[in-house]
């Protein structure tokens, strides 16, 4: 039976870019991510990503920068098992699912009510342990989060649409609520952000970017004195660049020694508070 889902504004349409990105990398030879859920839900719906021109290598650091966030969420329940985990403009994405929370920690997904809702019609209960229907600018829900966890807080694709403005606050409201935790995001440069104006494909996800982007992985600690840099995250210098297609893994190889070629491409950065 077809599932209908609810109309997406042009924000809320940028999730099926990092969606059919991870299921495609789950369709090649040697997946990243091996994300089996978003190949399923992108055929469930028959959702035509050809419209999306998504390149393999696209689809490639798309998987690779949800594996590392993965990788972050996961290490860090691991050593607080009570922490709350949040993934803000969560999407489609069925991280909890990936990292699989032990039942003593929280993982939130927060999204707007009209992705909570196709949340609801497509990822099985155990995918999507609390879904919080909401616009994370807005102050109400992160006020009804407990306030004496750690918490382990990931964004992935959500900050290119936010402005600079709206970026630092929130991060400060979380600093604000939470007693400690950890914050990553996937960065944009502004060579990134540039390039993808006069570039990309997807003019609907230019449309909608605000962010101006971010050269100095230490600029964020000025935003709020509790911030400290954990790693800034090179995925030119992530071993699953030797799966990598061999052009791919080239390119990332000739760009690896130098950080300044590395950080105009696919980064995650990573902080402590
Ligand atoms: C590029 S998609 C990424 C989705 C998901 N993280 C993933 O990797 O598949 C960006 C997501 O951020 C959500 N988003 C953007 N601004 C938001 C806001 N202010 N509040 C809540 N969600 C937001 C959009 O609805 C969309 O689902």
């Amino acid at each position: 039976m077809a599932i209908t889902l609810p109309v997406f504004t042009p924000l809320q349409e940028t999730l099926w870019l990092t969606l059919c990105g991870r299921a495609l990398d789950n369709r090649l030879p040697h997946p990243i991510l091996g994300d089996e859920m978003a190949d399923e839900i992108v055929r469930e719906v028959g959702y035509d990503y050809a419209k999306l021109h998504i390149l393999s290598s696209s689809a490639i650091y798309i998987a690779h920068r949800a594996k590392k966030l993965d990788e972050i969420a996961r290490r860090f329940i691991a050593r607080h098992p009570d922490a709350i985990g949040l993934d803000l403009g969560a999407g489609l994405d069925s991280r909890a699912l990936r990292i699989a929370p032990p039942p003593t920690a929280g993982w939130h997904d927060v999204d707007f009510p009209e992705v909570v809702t196709a949340r609801q019609r497509l990822l099985p209960e155990r995918a999507r342990p609390h879904d919080i229907a909401a616009d994370v600018l807005g102050p109400a829900w992160l006020e009804a989060l407990p306030a004496d966890r750690p918490a382990v807080i990931v964004a992935d694709g959500l900050i290119a649409f936010l402005s600079m403005e709206e970026m630092i606050s929130l991060v400060n409201r979380l600093i604000d609520h939470f007693p400690s935790g950890e914050i990553a995001f996937n960065g944009y440069s502004t060579f990134a952000v540039w390039a993808q104006k006069r570039f990309a494909v997807g003019k609907n996800v230019v449309d909608v970017s605000k962010f101006p982007g971010l050269d100095d992985p230490l600029e964020p600690e000025r935003w709020n004195p509790k911030l400290k840099l954990v790693k800034e995250i090179l995925m030119t210098r992530e071993p699953e660049v030797a799966e990598f297609p061999l052009g791919l893994r080239l390119m990332n190889r000739l760009s690896a020694p130098v950080a300044s070629w590395s950080r105009k491409g696919n980064v995650v950065l990573h902080y402590r508070f």
